[in-house]
């Protein structure tokens, strides 16, 4: 940046709280509408920072018609939608927002964990179809939560944050990640490191909670879907790319699951066709994060960090 030349930023949408009007007390601001939008193209070239969303696609070829960009705030913990090589081959510096959306995340995994289970959908479905007759004792028979078993793939702050909640139902708690958590860690959350097999395989619930990379995609294929209890339910919070969703859907009618709960899809906002056509899918559109108070901190967390580069100080939340 040129002395005493504003930061430039484009916002690629609108954002909740106050992080646009931080931003514009100090910064030259652009609110836009994604990457691929008019506004981007007319700005590009001028661009110091982007607070991106997960929507956005931030390549090889979008940096390179950015010339003079520093920084790529996201405003999302998981940044697979970023090139982040080719954002370090440019110099290009890329921030998160980590911690803010640990609990949402962690009370929506619980939420789906718990209408999978128990076919809270299923049942909303039915009363508002005019079709509950009354109580009858075969209606809508779920699988217990309470003292069941649950494998969460990912410890990191959102696991966690599910496994202290998994207490309060007496479940077990078994987890599985490449590098074990410290003992007394472990033993605080009452959690057990097992092989991923050994996870799939012995869990009545597993629930994701592993960023998307080359390693943890398709992580639940059609061998581990296989392997799974008879009964068992799959929840993810975490990205959709994670599932083999033709195989979960299979596994969903088929056997051995009896629910999922979703909150993201391979290929958002496109929701496979055969996971919509299962009862027994509890469908969510990606709100892990939604509630207010969350995402006015992930908008300011990603605004700290713009803000920081303007005053040429370190970012805090660098990936
Ligand atoms: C994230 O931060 O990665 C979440 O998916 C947003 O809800």
């Amino acid at each position: 940046m040129r002395p005493k030349e504003k930061t430039k930023v484009f916002v690629t949408g609108p954002l909740p709280g106050d992080a646009v009007a931080r931003l514009q007390a100090s910064c030259d601001v652009v609110v836009g509408g994604g990457v691929a939008s008019a506004a981007f193209d007319d700005h590009a070239e001028t661009l110091h920072a982007i607070v991106s969303l997960l929507t956005d696609r931030i390549d090889a070829t979008l940096l390179a018609r950015a010339p003079r960009l520093r920084l790529v705030a996201n405003v999302a913990v998981g940044v697979d939608n970023v090139d982040l090589a080719a954002c370090r081959a440019r110099g290009v510096a890329v921030t998160h927002t980590p911690g803010v959306l640990t609990d949402a995340t962690a009370d929506l995994a619980f939420a789906l964990l718990l209408a999978a289970a128990r076919r809270v959908a299923e049942g909303d479905r039915l009363v508002r179809g005019g079709q509950f007759p009354g109580w009858s004792p075969t209606t809508l028979l779920g699988v217990p939560v309470f003292r069941a078993t649950l494998g969460i793939v990912g410890l990191g702050r959102i696991g966690q944050a599910v496994a202290r909640r998994a207490r309060g139902f007496g479940m077990r708690v078994l987890y599985t990640q490449r590098r074990r958590l410290e003992e007394a860690l472990e033993r605080a959350l009452s959690a057990t490191w097992v092989p991923l097999e050994e996870l799939f395989a012995s869990s009545d619930f597993v629930t994701l909670h592993c960023p998307l990379t080359a390693e943890t995609r398709h992580i639940v294929s059609r061998e581990r879907l296989a392997s799974m209890r008879a009964g068992s339910v799959l929840v993810n919070t975490a990205r959709g790319a994670c599932v083999d969703e033709a195989a979960l859907a299979d596994a969903l009618e088929h056997g051995p699951l009896v629910a999922a709960g979703l909150d993201v899809f391979e290929d958002e906002p496109r929701v496979h066709p055969r996971l919509l056509a299962q009862p027994n899918a509890v469908l969510t559109p990606h709100i892990g994060s939604a509630d207010r108070r969350t995402r006015e901190a992930m908008a300011a967390v990603a605004a700290d960090n713009v803000l920081a580069l303007a005053r040429g100080e370190p970012l805090p939340n660098p990936v």
